[in-house]
């Protein structure tokens, strides 16, 4: 692939002869409404029923409306949108994306329309799509994002509120809300206290220890964790000697990141056994999402790989649904009830396949057919 230059995710997203039609009756099928769907792939997420597990990674499903040109959106569990402000924010300088060997580059710089914007047509155009809502919040300091919750309050078809606190703290010399356990409290806090939806904590991997924000998040009252935000990264041109980004540092993400994601999940599941944790890292397909699954995750989040393919979370889903199938295990929450505790595997016959998800961890067999 050449480099992604100078482009907003709206704008690599736009349709391409490079991407099949929509087929409206396949899409009907895998959404379980044409035929009888194979496996059962709903979870639960804090309490909310999913009818997948795989869900779109903030920023990287454009504002949703422009993806279901290819897909039908309710395959999908929910679609996380791109972090929103309390007013519109015009983002970093281009170039914003680049790619490099080892994965994606991006600084953005959180360019959105505003929270206002969002309720009034990007909400309404997902609520039409009849797909859960999970809404992504950033701010500048604590009070922007209490601001903009509460504009969200009450917003139809929004299930979850994603506070993204992997961005700059202007009270706090610009440094990550996630980065610091006290700064992290305080915005999970005094968002949670003015929504009634869950509040999900998404936590950046640059720092020591991931489980003490974590466990920050949660005594503040996060109902759930999303892991993770990207990496801090940076690439530079050896003819100019200059920044490839225009915000000179950005966030790295793709399969680059995957080992780090998948470690951050697991560290987190072992900490916190039955907290809900959407995660995500490097997603690109079916096995990908298995291996995060078996980590821990409740529901998987696919960002960079809809920029390969804007159906990636349809094939994704569909992947997994085969592997069940394959492997003769009738829904996801049987998958997820035989793994468990290390220590203590459940058995798999005493388990009902409506059990509620045990935290993952690898299988102590291999999957055979069971
Ligand atoms: C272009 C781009 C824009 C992003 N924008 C946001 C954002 O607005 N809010 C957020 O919480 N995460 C944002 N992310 C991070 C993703 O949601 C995700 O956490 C990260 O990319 C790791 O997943 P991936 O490797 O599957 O992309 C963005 C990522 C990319 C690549």
């Amino acid at each position: 692939m050449s480099d992604i230059e100078d482009l907003t995710t709206t704008e690599l997203l736009r349709p391409s002869e490079l991407v099949k039609p929509i087929d409206r009756k396949a899409e009907a099928e895998a959404a379980g409404r044409g035929g009888r769907p194979q496996a059962d792939l709903s979870v639960r997420l804090a309490g909310i029923p999913l009818r997948s597990p795989i869900v779109t990674a903030s920023g990287c499903f454009a504002s949703g409306k422009e993806i279901a040109e290819f897909m039908d959106l309710r395959v999908l569990g929910a679609v996380v949108v791109k972090s929103m402000t309390l007013e519109p924010w015009q983002g970093k300088p281009p170039p914003r994306m680049v790619e490099t060997p080892s994965g994606m580059l991006n600084a953005i710089g959180l360019q959105n329309k505003g929270v206002d914007y969002f309720l009034r047509y990007d909400l309404q155009a997902l609520n039409a799509a009849k797909v859960p809502v999970i809404a992504s919040i950033a701010g500048n300091t604590q009070q922007e994002f209490v601001r903009v919750a509460d504009r969200l309050r009450g917003a139809p078809g929004v299930i979850a509120v994603e506070v993204n606190i992997s961005c700059p703290n202007l009270e706090d010399r610009s440094s990550m809300f996630s980065h610091d356990p006290k700064a992290t409290a305080g915005v999970i806090g005094n968002v949670r206290r003015c929504l009634e939806v869950p509040v999900f904590a998404k936590l950046s991997p640059n720092v020591t220890s991931i489980t003490d924000i974590a466990g920050a998040a949660l005594d503040a009252g996060a109902a759930g964790l999303s892991l993770i935000n990207t990496l801090l990264g940076m690439a530079i041109d050896i003819e100019t000697g200059k920044p490839r980004l225009g915000g000179v540092m950005g966030g790295l993400s793709g399969p680059a990141i995957r080992p780090v994601a998948v470690r951050a999940v697991y560290e987190v599941r072992q900490a916190y056994p039955d907290v809900p944790i959407i995660g995500m890292g490097g997603v690109m397909d079916y096995k990908d999402a298995l291996e995060m699954i078996w980590a821990g995750a409740n529901a998987v989040a696919i960002g960079t790989a809809n920029f390969i393919d804007p159906r990636s979370t349809l094939d994704i889903t569909r992947g997994i649904e085969r592997f069940l199938v394959e492997h003769g295990i009738r829904s996801l929450s049987r998958l997820r009830a035989l793994s468990g505790p290390r220590s203590s595997p459940p058995a798999p016959s005493a388990t009902p396949a409506s059990a509620a998800p045990s935290p993952g961890a690898p299988p102590s067999a291999p999957l055979s057919r069971r």
